[in-house]
């Protein structure tokens, strides 16, 4: 099993720049792939969660070129263009592919069966099968999991739906069911989530009506194929502000990272907590499909642990295994409470995280939607189970630049479902890694 041996390592430095967002991504391909005429995506995050996106797309039919690593040209088959696959569509380890193709695919006329990795297939997928099928959807799950069966019941009609939990596969599956549904679609949320969707689809010349935690969509409008330049991940530089914070002393500079509001509540935690964070947004005209993009500029900080609060939980989700490694090395005490959404995702976050900080030495207290961790100690050496999730093993990678003694990290292959190339640009700024 693929892990890391990461020795402590006192400074880093450097200007870098991490790859493409794969939320962006993935739906750049799917609005690509129905979309009419030829889409043109740069920057694509050619990490392992998006390619099974791209490699479904390819078995409905829609042809697509990839003539470099992180450029990919889709030629869109058309809102009522993609074709039955032959086999059952395997998204891998990526929750954002099948939720979100549970929408696109359920006002199909055709069936779909998806699948997924052994993390997939233990996640909760009602909460997008029920909204549909109050569309009028066909869609059977294994007790809430997958395999995920859908029997193409076309025409849907729009609902108007609230949200029970915050999150933005769902309100972006019931977008793209929508957009193949009688009448409006309005969707609305119990706190702001990720507008990625909202925002490309408009790139798509799709009119999303939106007032404030409402977004609505008109079923029947089509897509027109356009230019996609994806940002560098937000989610995958937090890896390198948190370790800015610990270890810059000269600087850490992070390049064209995507900035957009819903995905920066890691910054603002930082910044309660005092961090010397610098964001130098770029003109207007760098503007990624109406995704605002900046570089940012970190440097080594004394942090001081902070109790979080909680609006800013959904606009920092995929951060907070970063964060408690930052919590950890605060002077005090850090709270989070609910966040009962990190028990659901690649793996339970909390229980993995606060595993992981008890062998390295830090004290902390799970609780059922969150954790409290004290500060201060730094870590120990020892070795922590990933799980399997990618970001559990990114995070105790920056652990290492407060710690006594080397952190082996176990089950991290992967990293590469997000973060390609993580080893290689954690070794430029000067991390001790090494991937065995
Ligand atoms: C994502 C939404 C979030 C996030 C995931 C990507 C997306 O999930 O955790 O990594 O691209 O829409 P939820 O919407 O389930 O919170």
């Amino acid at each position: 099993m693929a892990r890391y041996l990461v020795a402590p390592a006192g400074r880093i430095a450097g200007r870098i720049t991490v790859p493409g967002d794969k939320s962006i991504s993935h739906r750049a391909l799917m609005l690509g792939g129905i979309a009419e005429g030829v889409t043109d995506i740069t920057g694509f995050l050619a990490g392992e969660d998006c390619l099974a996106t791209l490699r479904a797309l390819q078995s409905m039919g829609v042809r697509i070129e990839r003539p470099e690593e992180e450029h990919v040209i889709v030629h869109g088959a058309g809102i009522e263009g993609l074709l039955e696959a032959a086999a059952p569509l395997d998204m891998g380890n990526a929750g954002t592919a099948m939720r979100l193709f549970m929408g696109l695919l359920a006002p199909q006329r055709f069936g779909s069966t998806l699948i997924g990795d052994e993390s997939l297939m233990r996640r909760p997928m009602e909460r997008v099968a029920a909204p549909l099928r109050l569309m009028g959807a066909d869609i059977k799950t294994n007790e809430g999991r997958p395999p995920v069966q859908i029997r193409g019941a076309r025409p849907l009609r729009a609902i108007d739906y609230h949200l029970p939990v915050a999150s933005a596969q769902v309100k972006s599956a019931i977008l793209l069911a929508g957009l193949q549904a009688s009448g409006r679609t309005r969707i609305t949320e119990p706190a702001a989530t990720r507008d990625h969707t909202e925002r490309m689809l408009g790139a798509f010349g799709v009119e999303v009506l939106r007032n404030g935690t409402t977004a609505a969509v008109e079923g029947g409008q089509s897509l027109r194929a356009t230019q996609i330049p994806v940002p560098a991940d937000f989610s995958s530089a937090a890896f390198f502000l948190v370790a800015g914070c610990l270890a810059a002393e000269d600087g850490l500079v992070l390049r064209n990272v995507g900035i957009n509001p819903t995905r920066t509540g890691l910054l603002e935690l930082l910044l309660q907590m005092g961090a010397d964070i610098r964001v130098h947004a770029r003109a207007a005209a760098d503007e990624v499909v109406g995704e605002p993009v900046a570089d940012i500029e970190v440097r080594k900080s004394r942090l001081r642990g902070i109790k979080v609060p909680e609006s800013l939980v959904p606009l920092s989700i995929d951060e907070f295994p970063v964060f408690f490694v930052a919590a950890a090395c605060a002077e005090g005490e850090t709270l989070v409470r609910g966040a009962l959404e990190l028990r659901v995702k690649e793996t339970d976050r909390l229980a993995a995280m606060g595993a992981g900080l008890t062998v390295l030495g830090v004290r902390n207290e799970l609780l059922d939607d969150g954790i409290w961790i004290q500060g201060g100690a730094g870590f120990g050496g020892g070795t922590v189970d990933s799980h399997g999730d990618h970001r559990i093993a990114m995070a105790f990678a920056v652990a290492s630049l407060r710690a006594r003694a080397p952190i082996e990290i176990l089950d991290v292959a992967n990293v590469a479902t997000s973060f390609p190339g993580f080893v290689a640009l954690a070794h430029d700024v000067g991390l001790q890694i090494e991937a065995l």
